[in-house]
């Protein structure tokens, strides 16, 4: 069984990966949101949107803790191109929240063998 420990993020940290589990805990009350934020969008967009995103499984009351489907982060920093590529998948419509995940390698993992973002709050802060 695969145990990892990523102490990486500013707002989750640290985050422990159990097996098929990856549970973000957050750091302070703008993790608490992130987790939060990420709970929700997963469970509010369309199917085509929900296949980028990394499946959240379970949240805590107050976003303290969230679990989330492990996943293989990736460690190569994608280009521009397929940044601009998964944004325009990802289809953002006039008035609506920026795009929720960032290029960072580590923000992004492979999940049943397609690409997923791992960290997709970023209007949360
Ligand atoms: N589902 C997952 N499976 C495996 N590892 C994960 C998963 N989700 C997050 N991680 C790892 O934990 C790290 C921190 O998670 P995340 O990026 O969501 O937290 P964060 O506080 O928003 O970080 P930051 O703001 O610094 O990017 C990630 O960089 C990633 O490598
Ligand atoms: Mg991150």
């Amino acid at each position: 069984m695969r145990i990892t420990i990523s102490r990486k993020g500013v707002f989750r940290r640290p985050v422990i990966v159990i097996g098929p589990w990856a549970f973000k805990i957050a750091r302070n009350w703008q993790g608490c949101d992130c987790n939060r934020y990420e709970a929700k969008l997963y469970r509010s967009v369309n199917a085509k949107r929900r296949m980028m995103l990394c499946p959240v499984l379970w949240t805590s009351p107050w976003g303290l803790l969230l679990v989330i489907a492990a996943a293989e982060p990736t460690t190569t920093r994608m280009t521009m191109e397929e940044y601009l590529d998964l944004a325009e998948e990802w289809d953002q419509r006039p008035g609506e929240a920026i795009c929720p995940f960032e290029p960072k390698p580590s923000d992004w993992g492979v999940y049943q063998g397609r690409l997923v973002a791992l960290d997709y709050s970023t209007p949360a802060w």
